[in-house]
């Protein structure tokens, strides 16, 4: 017993003092030291929080490339995320001072080299969120921690300006727009040329993210900017085409914002939101997020992308040949729209409020509205023609949210898909739909027992929470977890979600713009999961009669 006691102790100093670390790090803007934490025998990760990837941006400017400092960074903390509203919308918090990113790098017995890498990008409908993401006792839910140590992979975590410092636009080169997006490419660029120091593979890239994050992957996909950067890339409820990503009349918003801070809006205007505060400036770009079903939230996130000319050369739906080098991955969550309807027709979340089928038809024809009158009434017919005589209101209520996840997250997810599919000849296109219930369902407002995976429910499976906090979940959101972060990190190796190491619950075919497959995601995911073609009625209506239909096209 005391020789087996005297082993386990010389067996851990051993491994203690022989643990696998990259030490000091050597980078372009100088030395970085991280934090060493030990996860199992033979089994260490290095963690690098708050990077700097670009130098303190001017206002409403590119971002510019960091001076580099002396001596040694200590990467131990998360730094501030970029100024913006809080939840609220009633105060600021944050920093102008935010283009951090952070780094997971996975050790064996020996010191990794060559890891594929993979880049995440936050959702938070470009106003809000961080590179950490929210956190709850110090468990951050963009912690890379479980991916990097079950794929396999290096994990980086990026910052972008977000709100109308990060989007804010005249439509014009006075003030083009874009500065987030143009500091996720800047981050990505420097993971590129950094990430070999780090154990990482500058080949060997994947770029994620969900929601706004997902579509700003989708813009890092369209933009020609990142040639050669990156090979792969997720979109997780969010794609270019979302009709809430791209503004194209972003001057009305800058007027807005404008007249709020007493600012002329004339063409003094540039110049006076220039010398206006950040935090103010901040604050002026909070929305009211209160919707109807005539005044949709959807068309209330004023801040987003536009077409500068500079970063997107022209409208999403043409630049797709910039995409076809990269593998892609995109799916949604099946009530996706759920979270969106919810605030336009509250009446569906109430198990005790009649939800009526005017309102439903209200939704329908603000969605339709450019298409008039015979815009509504297909759009009307389309979605009740299963419903018989007497629609339930559960069936009323659910067609609500299908509708709401259609039109803001499905069918641009899937002409997305249908368009990479078409000009990506040596690369391959996935398609997912992420099932797995909410895990409220059932237990009162908002969630009604009916409600399946809704919008952000993804992330805490992608981002292993079940196995960081298991007593808050099941067996079963531990299944999810796995096959998700096997899915992801297998195509971050491969290129196909299948290969790479770790185990898969069901094989997932190519999407191609024939087979239309997709694999569906939830805790019962088996060889019976994939489906062909999702929502083919619904995707034909909206990306082909409704725009046939005679009408104002202008937007
Ligand atoms: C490829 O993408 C372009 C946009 O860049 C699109 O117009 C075209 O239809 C796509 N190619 C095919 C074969 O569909
Ligand atoms: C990427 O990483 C995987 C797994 O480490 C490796 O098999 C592959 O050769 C790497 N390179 C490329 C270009 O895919």
């Amino acid at each position: 017993m005391v020789n087996l006691g005297v082993l386990v102790v010389v067996t851990l100093f051993w491994e203690t003092i022989n643990a696998a670390t990259l030490g000091v790090v050597y980078t372009e803007g100088g030395m970085v030291e991280g934090t060493n934490i030990r996860l199992g025998f033979r089994r260490h990760m290095d963690v690098f929080k708050g990077i700097p990837f670009a130098d303190i941006p001017g206002r409403f400017e590119k971002p510019k490339r960091h001076p580099g400092w002396d001596g040694i960074l200590k990467a131990t903390e998360f730094r501030k995320r970029c100024l913006q509203v809080n939840l609220l919308m009633t105060s600021t918090r944050g920093s102008e001072d935010c283009l951090y990113l952070n780094i997971w790098v996975p050790h064996g017995r020996s010191v990794s080299a060559d890891l594929p890498v993979m880049v995440w990008i936050f959702g938070g409908g470009f106003l809000a969120g961080g590179s950490m993401g929210a956190n709850f006792l110090s468990n951050y839910l963009y912690s890379g921690q479980e991916i990097a140590d079950r794929g396999d992979v290096i994990v980086v975590t990026l910052g972008y300006r977000v709100g109308t410092l990060g989007f804010l636009s005249t439509g014009d080169a006075s003030l083009p727009g874009n500065y987030g997006l143009w500091d996720q490419h800047t981050a990505i660029a420097w993971v590129h040329r950094n990430i070999r120091s780090f154990g990482g593979d500058p080949d060997n890239i994947t770029v994620f993210g969900e929601s706004a994050g997902g579509a700003s992957v989708s813009f890092q996909t369209l933009t020609p900017h990142n040639k050669g950067l990156f090979k792969r890339a997720i979109s997780q409820s969010g794609v270019a085409l979302c009709p809430w990503a791209v503004n194209r009349n972003p001057r009305r918003f800058a007027e807005e914002v404008a007249i709020k801070l007493n600012c002329p809006t004339d063409d003094r205007m540039v110049a006076c939101l220039k010398m206006t505060d950040p935090a103010s400036l901040t604050l002026a770009g909070s929305l009211s997020l209160s919707g109807s079903p005539d005044n949709p939230i959807v068309y209330k996130l004023a801040l987003a992308a536009t077409i500068d000319g500079d970063f997107l050369p022209d409208e999403p739906s043409k630049l797709f040949h910039n995409a076809a080098n990269v593998d892609y991955i995109a799916g949604i969550n099946n009530m996706d729209g759920h979270l969106f309807t919810g605030l336009d027709v509250p009446s569906i979340n109430s198990p005790l409020v009649d939800t009526a089928v005017e309102d439903m038809r209200r939704l329908l024809g603000s969605y339709t509205k450019e298409k008039g009158k015979a815009g509504l009434d297909n759009a009307f017919t389309t979605y009740t023609s299963t419903w018989g005589t007497n629609p339930s209101q559960q069936t009323i209520k659910k067609t609500i949210v299908e509708i709401g996840t259609d039109y803001i997250f499905l069918v641009p997810t899937q002409a997305a898909l249908y368009l990479h599919a078409a000009n990506a000849t040596s690369t391959r296109t996935y398609s997912y739909l992420f099932s797995q219930p909410n895990r409220m369902a059932g237990l009162g407002r908002p969630y009604p027992s009916w409600v399946g995976a809704d919008h952000a429910d993804d992330l805490q499976y992608v981002f292993g929470k079940p196995f960081t906090t298991p007593l808050a979940y099941w067996p079963r959101h531990r299944d999810v977890s796995r096959y998700m972060i096997a899915y992801w990190t297998n195509f971050a190796k491969t290129g196909d979600p299948n290969k790479g190491g770790l185990k898969v619950p069901a094989t997932w075919p190519p999407f191609t713009t024939t087979g239309h497959k997709f694999v569906e995601i939830n805790s019962n995911t088996d060889s019976n999961s994939i489906r062909q073609k999702m929502r083919m009625r619904y995707v034909h209506f909206w990306t082909s009669v409704l725009p046939s239909l005679p009408g104002n096209n202008a937007l």
